[in-house]
């Protein structure tokens, strides 16, 4: 099924979980796509990966919470394969846990920049280059915790609420640019962010989902592809959770 077929996507944070998954799928869909991330060898194992499947792909290497190198991977994307189609922001870290009074300020910026800054600077150079091809997608990675709280997080769930604001705002300035931007708010999806946590904490979280497990990141990815896909022509500005029933409790 070749739901992609013809287009260039980018996908941050896409040598580990969720990312990684996405660029597998929308490779397989018939995308060109540019792995980025911040760890230029999960990067660089994930295109091997795409082109031993017969897909293509290339990596750059960028860190996402700089403008520069937002700007930088969106001239990449269109100098590689001609233009940019499609965009996921997805890389973004935990942070670090503590309440909010006890919050570092450094570790309060840390989780800002990346998380939330590093999409707003995604979308800022890819709007501008989707402009130019005459329309595009974009898809942000928020997290459950754009709707609820996570405690002791507050950072990331300051950050993720914002992704969803800044969605939805894309969303109400581009339609007629023929520009679509949603996001996404995965439940706690079995990758290496969580691997810190231990065996107590992953089984309260998984409590916390009545299908009764944690999600897998092809279920998130199966999700971003609809969004990125003509399929969801009629879908813009919105908030999507895939998140086993987590919000619904
Ligand atoms: N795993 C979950 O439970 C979960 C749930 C909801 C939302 N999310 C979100 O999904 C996204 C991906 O999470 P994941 O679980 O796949 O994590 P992960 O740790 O498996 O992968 C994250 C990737 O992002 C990269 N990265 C980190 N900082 C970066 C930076 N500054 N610039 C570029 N790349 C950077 C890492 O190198 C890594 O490859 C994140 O935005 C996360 O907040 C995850």
């Amino acid at each position: 099924m070749n739901m992609l077929a013809d287009k260039v996507a980018l996908v941050t944070g896409a040598g580990s979980g969720i990312g990684l998954a996405v660029a597998l799928a929308y490779a397989k869909a018939g995308a060109k796509v540019i792995v980025s991330d911040i760890n230029e060898q999960a990067g660089q194992e994930a295109v091997q990966q795409i082109r031993g499947a017969g897909g293509q792909a290339d990596f750059f290497k960028a860190d996402s919470s700089l403008a520069s190198d937002n700007e930088a991977l969106v001239q990449f994307a269109v100098d590689t394969f001609g233009k940019l189609d499609i965009a996921c922001n997805n890389a973004g870290i935990g942070g670090e846990a503590a309440l909010t009074g006890d919050y570092s300020l450094d570790g309060w910026k840390k989780v800002i920049d990346i998380n939330f800054n590093g999409v707003f600077y995604g979308c800022k150079y890819q709007l501008e280059a989707m402009e130019k091809n005459g329309g595009g997608v974009i898809v942000n990675m928020a997290s459950i915790h754009g709707a609820v709280a996570a405690p002791l997080s507050s950072a990331y769930t300051a950050a993720k609420h914002a992704v969803v604001g800044l969605t939805k705002n894309i969303g109400a300035e581009y339609g007629q640019k023929n520009i679509r931007c949603n996001a996404v708010g995965p439940g706690y999806i079995d990758t290496p962010l969580l691997a810190h946590l231990d065996e107590e904490h992953v089984q309260t979280l998984i409590s916390k989902h009545p299908i009764g497990r944690l999600g897998k990141a092809e279920e998130v990815a199966e999700l971003v592809l609809f969004l990125s896909s003509d399929k969801s022509s009629f879908m813009t500005g919105g908030y999507y959770l895939v998140d086993g029933g987590y919000t619904a409790v």
